[in-house]
Formats: C-alpha cells, structure tokens, sequence
C-alpha cells in the first residue's frame, strides 16, 4: 500500500549535528544530512518505511509550530523552545541530546536575587523567567533579547540573566555566576496529537531511533 511519508521537522544548528549518526543508523542518506544544501525539505529513504522519510529543517523556534499544525507530523526540539512557547504538543520520546540547563546568572558579586525593589532580568526566553520568578515571588521587568544575553549585566542592561548554560564557558569568560536552576533542558521528539493516533507504529519506530541508548 502506498502511504504519505511521515513528516520530520528537524532544527537546523547544533542539535541536528548531534542527531545526524542516529539518523544515519535509520537508514536517512548522507545526501538528506549535507548541510552545505539549501533544499529546506528533503525526501530520505528511511529503514521503516519504504515512503521514506520527510525532513524538514527550520529554526528550532518554529518546530513546535509545523508539529502543533500538522504540517509535520514529529519533530525535535529543545525543552527550553517547548517551555517558552506553549504548543499543545504529545511528548512521547527523551533523545538524551542537548542536555544543558537553564538558570539565573549574575556578575560574581551579586549574591541574591532578592535584595533589589524591581529585579531587571534579560532574557531569549521571558516566559520561562516571568514564571521562575513569580513562582519565587519576586517582581521583576522581563527585558527580552535575541542572544549575546551575557552582555545584558555587563552594561547595566539588567541586574540578572535567565539563560541556558551547557559548558559554563560563557557565563566564566564574561565574569558571571549562576545564582539559581530554573530547569533542566534536553532535546525530545514532539508529536502532533493526532498524527500520533493515526501513525503510531511508524512515529515509535523513529522515536526508538533518535531516542538512542536509554540514559542512566
Ligand atoms: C548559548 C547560551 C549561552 C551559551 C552557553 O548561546 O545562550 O550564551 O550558549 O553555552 P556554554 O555554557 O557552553 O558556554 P548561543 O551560543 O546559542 O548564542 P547566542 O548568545 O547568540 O544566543
């Protein structure tokens, strides 16, 4: 019987060259992983499935966007992008990759968020720190930016960060400290909940290749 290809949405950077062996050992051809390409959809023979495989490759931000509309049926995100942005998504598999976590930094010398009337706080992700923060009771001004966050305490920007840290080179290089974790963050492959009814066989076979070796 022919069938549509399942739909992969893929974000392009970092996370991508991390899932590329996994995908190789699914049977996607080198051709599909050449990110010297700039075809943005790409058709792949997949082991599973002689439909083959669907990628789409896009801005990690959006990838919640095309999975929660159908116009892919999975795709994998970081944890951070699936917390700022909401989508009504089914979280069937943890890939393992991407770990690194989100906290609230700050130039060595502050010691607490609490000691300021109204915290200024610069963030790519306001949502994740309004919500830390009001949790914790704590008023604060969301300053939103777009990267480069580090530099928000150096210039009196903010008083604090909210971002991710992974080696901690970054926050050490430019002289900043975490104060507190918000949150762990790793990269998982999302569902559309309706695809996930229809093409259930299919979405946990390539869920069972990207999830890779359990995690201790
Ligand atoms: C991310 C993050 C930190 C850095 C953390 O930035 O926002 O700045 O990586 O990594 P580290 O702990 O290993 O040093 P990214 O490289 O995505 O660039 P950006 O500043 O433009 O957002």
């Amino acid at each position: 019987m022919n069938q549509r290809p399942l739909t992969l949405a893929l974000p392009k950077g970092r996370l991508l060259k991390q899932l590329a062996p996994r995908l190789s050992a699914a049977g996607v051809s080198a051709a599909t992983l050449d990110m010297a390409d700039r075809r943005l959809v790409r058709e792949s023979p997949w082991r599973d499935d002689p439909a083959g495989l669907r990628i789409l490759l896009l801005k990690p931000d959006d990838v919640p966007t095309y999975v929660e509309h159908g116009a892919a049926d999975v795709g994998v995100v970081g944890r951070d992008v699936l917390l700022e942005r909401g989508a009504d998504l089914a979280l069937p598999y943890e890939t393992g990759l991407g770990r690194c976590r989100m906290v609230v930094a700050a130039p060595a010398e502050r010691a607490s968020t609490s000691h300021d009337p109204v915290l200024r706080v610069a963030s790519k992700y306001p949502r994740i720190a309004a919500r830390h923060f009001a949790q914790r009771g704590i008023e604060v001004e969301i300053i939103y930016v777009q990267g480069s966050v580090e530099t928000a305490p150096l210039t009196g920007l903010s008083h604090v960060i909210v971002d991710l840290v992974e080696t901690g080179e970054t926050l050490r290089q430019n002289g900043l400290v975490e104060l507190e974790t918000v949150c762990e963050v790793s990269a998982v492959m999302v569902a559309n909940r309706t695809r996930l009814k229809l093409r259930r066989a299919r979405i946990d076979a390539l869920g069972a290749q990207l999830a890779g070796p359990l995690q201790s």
